[in-house]
């Protein structure tokens, strides 16, 4: 295999098989990291679309949308730390959104942290911009939301 190879990524669907490393990744990336039940639901979901990216055969993360007439809502951006910091969560994002306009989508929406000023600036230097705040979004850690909008009419 060649290098350039071996640094390629690959995005697969999620399948109960990844479950247990995402399971590991959201214990350490967020606060309320989701549960086997609410990755099961995007296996199965009619509506959703969420993706694993491997490279060299390991999961360095993974990110997902629901389609809902013509938005597509960001549910997960996750990049596992030993690999943040290269361009990955562009890399993630770029590829939800080309499958988005690709079934339709004409926006992408998401929330995000407050405090979350990382993925904030990743959103926007994608064009995303800030569309509201939902007062308490994050109950559990009594945080706001940003609410942010891209407009995929343009991509
Ligand atoms: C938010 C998240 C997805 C970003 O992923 P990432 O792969 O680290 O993102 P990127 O590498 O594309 O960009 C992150 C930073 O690395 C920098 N960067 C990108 N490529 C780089 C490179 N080759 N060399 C050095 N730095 C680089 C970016 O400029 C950015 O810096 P900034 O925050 O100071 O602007 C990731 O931090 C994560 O998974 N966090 C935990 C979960 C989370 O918060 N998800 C979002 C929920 S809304």
């Amino acid at each position: 295999m060649s290098v350039s190879e071996d640094r390629a990524i690959s995005f697969q669907r999620i399948c109960r098989d990844h479950t247990p490393v995402l399971l590991e990744i959201e214990q350490e990336a967020y606060p309320d990291p989701w549960t086997p039940g609410m990755f099961g639901q995007e296996i199965v979901g009619p509506n959703s679309h969420f993706y694993v990216a491997e490279r060299a055969g390991e999961i360095i993360g993974y990110a997902g949308f629901w389609l809902l007439l013509q938005e597509a809502h960001v549910t997960k951006v996750t990049v596992a730390r030993p690999y943040r910091g290269q361009g990955l969560g562009i890399t993630l994002m770029e590829y939800i959104t080309g499958r988005a306009v690709e079934l339709g989508a004409n926006t992408m929406r998401l929330e995000v942290r407050a405090s979350n000023t990382t993925a904030q600036r990743l959103y926007r230097s994608l064009n995303f911009v800030e569309a509201g705040v939902r007062k308490n979004y994050y109950a559990r850690a009594g945080e706001d939301a940003l609410v942010m909008v891209r407009d995929l009419s343009v991509v």
